[in-house]
Parts: C-alpha cells; sequence; structure tokens
C-alpha cells in the first residue's frame, strides 16, 4: 500500500525512521568464522530458549507500531530465519501491515530451495541469498560447514523461479581468503537478473579478530571487475541505499558494492533493528538496545510501547562506521566486549 504523507520521527541527526529489520533467531546451521566461530558455538553453545524470544504475535504487534512512526520496508534476518518453524505465516501477518511496501529476508540459502514456495505465497517479495564464493574448499572455510555453494546456487534457481525476484547476492569479501573469486562471482550472475553485491568486511561485534588487513575496499573490488567487464556507476534507486549500485556496459545487468568502511553510509541511515529477544537497537554497531518485550510482558498498552520507541529514536545519534578509526583506538576492551554479535540482528 503506498502512503503519500509519509510519518517523520527524526533521530538526533534528523535521520527518518523508514526501514526494520526484524531478527527471528539467534540460531544458523553455518558457521562462518566472521560471524559465529565454531570454535565458539559448538554443540553444547547455549542459544536464546525459547521464552527469551519474541512471539510472532509479539513480533507483529511491534511491526505494527513501527509501521505507524513511519517503515515502510521490513527485512527478517536471524541468524539464518529459515530455521524458524511456521515462518511464513508470521510473513503473511507482516505483509499484511498497512504502510508496509517492501518484504524481504536475508538467508544463507541452505533452506531456501524447500521452503522459496511456501515464502512467496506467504507474501514475500523478494529475498538476499549470502555466498562468499564458487570454490568449494573455500566456500566450505567461510560457512564453517561441509556444505556446498552448489546447494546456494539452486536454492537462487528456485527462489527465481517462484518469483522472489530481483534476487541479491551478498558477497563479504576478505583479502587473502576469497578476493581471488570477486571476478569468477560477477561473471556467475552477468545476465542472470540477479544482483551480486560484494560487502566490504566489517568490524561487527566482537569476535571475528577484524583487522583492516582483511578488508578489501570498494574501489579495489570495482577495478578488479571492471578490467574484465566495464561498468559505469548508477544512481540510487532510493535515498540512503545501503549498495551503491553500478551496471555492465554491455548491457548483462548491475552489481552492488557496500563499502561501510571505506566510504561510510551513516548520514542517511534509517534503519532501525529487533533483536531476536525484543531489543530496538539503533545501529548495527550498538552496544545495547532498548528492551521491548518486558515492558510488553508486564501488559504495556500501545501507546506507553511507542512512546518507548520514539523516545530511543529520537535521542539516536549513532554512526558509528564514520567514527570506526576514532572510536576503535578509544574502546576499552570491556566496552568492545559489550557490542552486539551479527548472529543477533542479522545484519
Ligand atoms: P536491500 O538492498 O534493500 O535488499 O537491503 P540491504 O542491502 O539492507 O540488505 P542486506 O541485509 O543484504 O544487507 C547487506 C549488507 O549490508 C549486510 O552485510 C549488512 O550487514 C550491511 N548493512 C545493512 N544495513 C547496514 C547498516 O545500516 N550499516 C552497516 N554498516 N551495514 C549495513
Ligand atoms: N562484515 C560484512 N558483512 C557481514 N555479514 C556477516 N558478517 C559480516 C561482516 N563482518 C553479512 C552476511 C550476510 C549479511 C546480512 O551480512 O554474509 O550476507
Ligand atoms: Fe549464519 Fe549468516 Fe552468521 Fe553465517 S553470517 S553464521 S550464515 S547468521
Ligand atoms: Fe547505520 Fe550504524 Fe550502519 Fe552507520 S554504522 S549505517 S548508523 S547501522
Amino acid at each position: 500500500m503506498k502512503h503519500s504523507t509519509l510519518t517523520h520521527l527524526p533521530d538526533s541527526f534528523g535521520r527518518p525512521l523508514r526501514d526494520l529489520r526484524i531478527s527471528v533467531t539467534d540460531r544458523c546451521n553455518f558457521r562462518c568464522p566472521y560471524c559465529m566461530p565454531a570454535e565458539i558455538f559448538g554443540e553444547n553453545y547455549s542459544f536464546l530458549p525459547r521464552p527469551e524470544i519474541l512471539t510472532f504475535e509479539e513480533t507483529v504487534r511491534l511491526a505494527r507500531l513501527f509501521a505507524t512512526l513511519g517503515v515502510r520496508k521490513i527485512r527478517i534476518t536471524g541468524g539464518e530465519p529459515l530455521l524458524r518453524a511456521s515462518l511464513p505465516s508470521l510473513i503473511a501477518a507482516l505483509a499484511g501491515i498497512g504502510g508496509i511496501e517492501d518484504m524481504t529476508l536475508t538467508t544463507n540459502g541452505y533452506l531456501l530451495a524447500a521452503k522459496a514456495a511456501a515464502l512467496k505465497e506467504s507474501g514475500l517479495d523478494r529475498v538476499t541469498v549470502s555466498l562468499d564464493s564458487l570454490d568449494s574448499d573455500i566456500f566450505q572455510l567461510m560457512s564453517g560447514g561441509r556444505f556446498d555453494p552448489q546447494m546456494v546456487l539452486d536454492a537462487i534457481d528456485v527462489a527465481a523461479a517462484v518469483g522472489l525476484s530481483p534476487i541479491k547476492i551478498n558477497c563479504v569479501v576478505q583479502r587473502g581468503l576469497n578476493d581471488d573469486g570477486i571476478v569468477d562471482l560477477a561473471r556467475q550472475f552477468r545476465g542472470s537478473g540477479h544482483v551480486i553485491r560484494f560487502i566490504e568486511f566489517m568490524d561487527v561485534g566482537t569476535l571475528n579478530d577484524w583487522d583492516m588487513k582483511h578488508v578489501v575496499g570498494a574501489d579495489e573490488i570495482l577495478e578488479r571487475i571492471n578490467e574484465r567487464f566495464p561498468l559505469e556507476e548508477l544512481p540510487p534507486n532510493c535515498p540512503g541505499e545501503v549498495a551503491k549500485r553500478y551496471r555492465y556496459l554491455d548491457g548483462s545487468g548491475e552489481i552492488g558494492v557496500i563499502s561501510s568502511v571505506s566510504k561510510p553510509f551513516c548520514g542517511y541511515c534509517t534503519r532501525a533493528r529487533l533483536s531476536t529477544e525484543g531489543s530496538l537497537v539503533n545501529c548495527l554497531f550498538a552496544s545495547s538496545g532498548t528492551d521491548l518485550k518486558t515492558p510488553m510482558l508486564a501488559g504495556a498498552g500501545d501507546e506507553e510501547l511507542l512512546a518507548i520507541i520514539k523516545a530511543a529514536w529520537s535521542r539516536r545519534s549513532d554512526r558509528y562506521s564514520e567514527e570506526r578509526f576514532d572510536r576503535r583506538e578509544l574502546l576499552d576492551d570491556e566496552a568492545a566486549g559489550q557490542r552486539i554479535q551479527m548472529y543477533q540482528i542479522g545484519g
């Protein structure tokens, strides 16, 4: 449903609230070393117990409130969101909320082939699928398992066949690990109608041993692809778009580059995150959020919840990626240790 007049709830820098990224589980069937290293997330790791996770009813209630404050786009994330049973029923309820114009989901693709049709039927518009390498060995290293990239490629075909498109493919680039495969990935999706996006490796959470020497900057990524398949820049689809867009000069489609490290995009960051346990998180790099589940359990009415959300967004002053290098120097180990992890908010 299109709305001509948009609610405008500015944060402390005047940035409106437009997108809600909802993490529906902290579990994942992959163990990507940059997110859930297998040494830490072993068989005995305790993920959140069921009572601490937002129920679908609570999630939908909150999403409805967020929509009244200006949210137009919802992205379902995890962990791995497709591990959550009955997800299509949640999506159907979210897609039915007045004002929501775009319903999407980010997945590692492992369960996507089996679930694509039901997801489409529930009202999901499109999916983004993570794929870091076409090389089996490197893919396994980067996903922490014995999975095969072919399974992700097959899932992308199934998702496209049921109409969950345009499909976006996310590749996190790490120097010395998968950067030699960038051009192969670009070639794989040229002419497919899907959009591959290359993401600069970020220092999200505290577990990925991040170092600038592992980051391949957007300019270098583009240069490597442009040498083989010439590109030109495209204008953004919407203000504040995370990925910068480029098209192949021969008309074989487009790619994206997400340069959160070399060219941060906090200036128009309209994204709020709802963590698995129901906290409103104002930035991917925040160390804490605003608990919404406890007041809901205590019987808070909609007006009370709206007041809590409005207050949290209005005082938002996060712009971590723009401050990264100053902040990292100042952070002591304790403060750094408190950062929210990627798998708790799904990026
Ligand atoms: P669409 O382009 O609309 O499909 O959405 P998207 O790009 O937001 O989706 P996706 O979840 O695939 O995000 C792509 C990458 O950008 C992920 O690595 C995210 O962690 C990263 N990203 C998304 N939003 C932000 C943000 O607000 N800040 C930073 N630093 N990175 C982000
Ligand atoms: N840096 C950049 N992207 C990351 N992702 C996970 N961890 C990182 C990181 N440290 C990506 C995932 C997924 C998306 C939501 O975020 O691969 O595609
Ligand atoms: Fe799972 Fe995604 Fe984290 Fe990999 S990056 S462990 S697929 S949640
Ligand atoms: Fe938004 Fe924080 Fe990412 Fe900046 S670092 S774009 S404020 S989520």
